[in-house]
């Protein structure tokens, strides 16, 4: 009798879930372009998505090649995926050029879903929560003062930040000062060039590669890049385990030395932990550096939204010091300029694709498993639902709301680990620039006409004597300490 009832039992839920599958795989996609119905792509990705999910609503499919690529458009339909049923929205797409040449599955920022990934993504959030950030902010104020200095004497903004950001993070991973001699450093920044050069030269190829993966069997002389991108691949593993094994010797507090106390760190080979937190160095450095120069861009085209952000930094802070951390709460006018910054001009517009890891069901559609999920950042920014007259740079539409969670770090699991960081960095690079420089269009003068056509034509003017004065006096009072705060950062043993 107890078997005749079990057996019901399983043929029900055979049945059930038989059906479920079944009318689930029956659901429509998404609407969406096809080759013949498409405004197809304008030169900017983002906007063509933004068009995309205007014409056909809030998600949106696409297929090309063999994949599947889903498009939301609303932070809603983001939130909904990508948030909620984040046990399922948290992978990436498999990518040939990535996985099988350039990253061999090291990086964990390009990692499936899974305990690989989520064993390195502990390790990040350990290093980089909202309190360790914290303990992080004396280095960027020493770096911001360092930052501002240069700034007198150079209008090449764009080297300025980047030396202040790989400053902060040869600092934090390696436990290094600020030594551009030094072998380590050169050698970072060299796989760096390397890879930006491959990237670009290849990204075309490569997104050809994973929608039709077949041209993968192509003999190696068709597509030499392939060959190019492994031999990086074993340079970059190489510099990053010499770089990691000289941090284990820094007298220093670092990430590495943090990482290799910590007994999850065992289970995995040293290479792998150095490749990791190499790839959190240049996550780190590329990203800030240019959200910092989308920020000197657009206050040349915004001089009334600058004198309002200059006036409020000369009532709450004066001329006598540099702005600090802890005018944060008061400074509600540049907070408000950073939100509106980073959601005007999102420096990843289309954000980091995540993949799907089963059949899903949303509005009424299907998602098939391992379709590509790309939320659309500017697209979710430009929502004329949500913001009024969108394209506009208008700072004042965030005085009302002052802590709102900066938009541009994507969502869920994969969402941006090192925002906290991050922010802290926008927050005291911008209000000190902007305490301390007129920025306008201007000539070419000297070494700087060497630079991109931005800062050629961007001349930093600092506001009065005064403001000189309490520029060299801080920067002169900060030499020397970096080794002392990064014991200070040093948690305590438990
Ligand atoms: C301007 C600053 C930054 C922006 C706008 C930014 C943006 C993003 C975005 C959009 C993603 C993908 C999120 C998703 O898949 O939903 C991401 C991932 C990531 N970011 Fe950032 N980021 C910034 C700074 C940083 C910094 C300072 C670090 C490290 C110190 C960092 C480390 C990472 C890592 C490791 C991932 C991969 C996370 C994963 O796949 O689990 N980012 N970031």
């Amino acid at each position: 009798m107890l078997s005749l009832a079990a057996f019901i039992l399983l043929t029900l839920t055979l049945t059930w879930y038989y059906h479920q599958r079944s009318s689930s795989q029956r659901l429509p996609l998404p609407p969406g372009p096809t080759l013949l119905s498409a405004p197809w792509p304008e030169n900017d990705i983002a906007r063509t998505f933004h068009s995309w999910n205007k014409r056909y609503g809030p998600v949106v499919s696409v297929k090309i090649g063999f994949r599947t690529i889903i498009i939301l458009g609303t932070r809603q339909a983001a939130q909904d995926l990508l948030e909620r049923r984040g046990t399922i929205y948290s992978s990436r797409p498999t990518s040939i050029f990535m996985d099988r040449y350039l990253n061999k599955g090291l990086n964990p920022a390009f990692m499936q879903y899974g305990p690989n990934w989520r064993l390195h993504r502990r390790f990040y959030s350990t290093l980089l929560n909202m309190k360790a950030s914290q303990t992080y902010r004396r280095l960027q104020d020493i770096g911001s003062k360092e930052l501002v200095h240069e700034l007198l004497s150079t209008n090449d903004f764009s080297e300025v930040f980047y030396r202040y950001t790989s400053d902060v993070m040869l600092r934090l991973v390696y436990g290094k000062g600020r030594d551009w001699n030094d072998a380590d450093h050169r050698r970072l920044q060299q796989i760096n060039e390397m890879a930006t050069f491959i990237l670009q030269n290849a990204s075309f190829r490569t997104t050809l590669l994973d929608l039709f993966p077949v041209l993968d069997k192509l003999p190696m002389q068709f597509m030499k890049w392939r060959q190019e991108a492994a031999q990086l691949h074993d340079k970059t593993r190489e510099v990053y385990v010499e770089c990691a094994n000289s941090a284990l010797q820094e007298q220093s507090w670092n990430w590495i030395q943090e990482i290799q106390e910590r007994p999850e760190s065992k289970d995995i080979p040293w290479e792998d932990v150095s490749y990791s937190l190499g790839e959190l160095y240049v996550a780190g450095i590329y990203t800030t550096k240019m959200v910092l120069e989308t920020f000197v861009t657009t206050c040349v085209d915004h001089m009334d939204v600058v004198r309002k952000a200059q006036n409020e930094l000369d009532s709450v802070v004066g001329t006598e010091r540099l702005p600090n951390f802890g005018d944060m709460d008061r400074l509600l006018f540049v907070g408000a300029f950073i939100s509106e910054l980073v959601r005007w001009k999102p420096i990843s517009p289309i954000g980091v694709p995540h993949a799907v890891i089963q059949d899903d069901e949303y509005l009424g559609f299907r998602i098939p498993k391992d379709a590509t999920i790309i939320a659309n950042q500017w697209g979710i920014n430009m929502d004329e639902a949500v913001f009024d007259a969108p394209e506009t740079f208008r700072p004042e539409r965030y005085m009302d709301n002052p802590d709102r969670h900066l938009p541009g770090f994507g969502f869920g699991r994969r969402a941006c680990p090192g925002y906290h960081l991050a922010k802290a960095s926008f927050f005291i690079v911008i209000s000190r620039v902007l305490w301390a420089y007129h920025i306008e269009r201007g000539g070419p003068t000297g070494d700087d006409a060497k630079g991109d056509c931005d800062s050629r034509r961007i001349v930093f003017t600092v506001r009065s004597l005064q403001h000189r004065e309490v520029i060299e006096r801080e920067r002169k009072m900060c030499e020397n300490d970096v080794k002392e705060i990064l014991e200070e950062i040093r948690p305590p043993k438990c």
